[in-house]
């Protein structure tokens, strides 16, 4: 019996793929169809992926021709699947041609024709125009979003907004895009707004933003109120537009993970959470010399406080800040301490201190332990009482990893899936609301 194994994403199924699969099952007796899972896709930089695994299983299946189908979840498995199957055939469409040479030494390798004119890609774009992305302010976060964003398919970079034109054309020409200072010609132009500039102006584009029909992606700290940010998200869902706040922790697969084993059980009863980002900052920089907007928590707070809120929740029972100033009266230097009813929290962050940097999950059973860059989550451990017993994770974080956010906001616009679960406004209120007492208490005047 010749058997005969080939792999893919089957997304949107197609008529691309039912003829791979025909033709692959053709080539002997017997058919192993390998469908790719969503983890291991965003891991690949395939992202955008429509139907959920299930489905896809349930189309592959339902072409008829499958023997078996298995679930490729490594990039390392295909050998072992041949020498486990007992493989004679690899089959695999044209695109991929040379690339899986190297499995030559354990099984024949045979490259199909693509069918032409068929993509998932394809009836992705089809299916849902591509939003055109017209981004607010240029700053540093800007200039790591563009090349991002090219990566996620189904979105088109137009143009940016600057009101000091000088700077916003400085930017389109290095990333060769429009540049607008006139605001209702750039809204006219775009279909989504990504919103960059300083924090006290978040509030107003976003609202302006949404008044004009658009779909808005902010940078976090969205904004610096509660009461604001409960407006903006009930005013979104009045027109039907999606808000997202960008903190890319939240829609990293290395945090989910995380998010998952910490929520299993597996190290018991979660009793302590312990964050902390800091980064050195040039004292000259706006974040160290804003007296009103500048300093530490309103930098790098969000990153803190977020995983803090996704493992004890919305509740706790009260907030207290502790800060270290420079001359201009900013926090270089914050530790913020939340209590719940079962649990304690520290949330650290500094822009003229440098610390440690980790995030650390204790449990009764055992913790788990990030080091930075934990909020690009690509590697944590577990560890138990027996010291000897070390469990190590790791999970691909590609790029900037703003890739991940971009692909979960376009997906929500498009209605393929919701994101809501990875940062839900609930949560993006509490923090608007920690801001604003982080900023009372400082007794800043916003
Ligand atoms: N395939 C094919 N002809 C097409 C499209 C896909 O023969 N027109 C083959 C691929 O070469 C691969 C299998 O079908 O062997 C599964 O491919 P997959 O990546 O799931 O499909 P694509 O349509 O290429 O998806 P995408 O656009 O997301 O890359």
């Amino acid at each position: 019996m010749i058997k005969v194994i080939t792999y893919g994403t089957f997304d949107l199924f197609h008529e691309g793929h039912y003829r791979l699969l025909q033709r692959a099952k053709g080539l002997g007796d017997y058919l192993i169809v390998g469908v790719t899972t969503e983890a291991y896709d965003k891991a690949r930089g395939k992202l955008n992926v429509v139907d959920s695994l299930v489905t896809r299983i349930e189309n592959v299946r339902k072409a008829g021709f499958p023997d078996e189908i298995i679930i490729e979840e490594t990039p390392g498995q295909k050998v072992n699947d041949i020498r486990k199957y007992h493989i004679d055939i690899f089959a695999i469409g044209s695109d991929w041609i040379g690339h899986f040479d190297y499995l030559k030494d354990y099984c024949q390798v045979v490259y199909l024709e693509r069918t032409k004119n068929i993509s998932s890609t394809m009836l992705r774009e089809q299916n849902s125009p591509i939003q055109r992305i017209g981004m607010i302010g240029t700053g540093r976060i800007g200039e790591r979003f563009i090349p991002e964003a090219k990566l996620v398919s189904g979105i088109s970079m137009q143009g940016v907004y600057n009101p000091h034109i000088e700077s916003a054309v400085k930017f389109a020409d290095k990333w060769e895009i429009d540049a607008y200072k006139d605001l209702e010609e750039f809204y006219r132009a775009v279909d989504v707004v990504y919103i960059a500039s300083p924090h006290e102006t978040h509030y107003g584009y976003i609202k302006s933003a949404l008044e004009h029909g658009k779909h808005v992606l902010c940078e976090k700290p969205m904004v610096l109120k509660k009461v604001q940010a409960e407006e903006l998200f009930l005013y979104a869902k009045e027109k039907n537009l999606i808000l997202f706040e960008g903190i890319k922790t939240a829609y990293c697969p290395g945090f989910h993970k995380l998010l998952g084993i910490a929520c299993s059980g597996t190290i018991g009863n979660i009793r302590n959470v312990e964050a902390c980002f800091t980064k050195l900052e040039q004292q000259e920089n706006r974040e160290m010399t804003d007296s009103v907007y500048g300093g530490s928590f309103t930098e790098l707070g969000s990153y803190v406080i977020f995983p803090i809120l996704k493992l004890f929740g919305k509740d706790f029972e009260t907030v207290q800040f502790d800060t270290i100033k420079n001359e201009n009266g900013l926090d270089i230097f914050t530790k913020v301490s939340l209590r719940y009813p079962a649990g304690i929290a520290t949330a650290t962050c500094g822009l003229g201190v440098k610390s440690e940097g980790r995030l650390l999950i204790a449990g009764t059973k055992g913790y788990i332990v990030a080091e930075a860059p934990w909020w690009k989550t690509s590697y944590f451990e577990v560890h138990y009482e027996d010291t000897k017993k070390i469990e190590k994770y790791s999970e691909i974080f590609l790029g900037d990893g703003l890739r991940y956010e971009i692909s979960d906001f376009l997906s929500t616009i498009n209605g393929n899936a919701s994101s809501e679960f990875k940062l839900t406004r609930g949560e993006s209120i509490v923090m608007a609301d920690i801001m604003e007492s982080f900023l009372k208490a400082e007794m800043r005047k916003v």
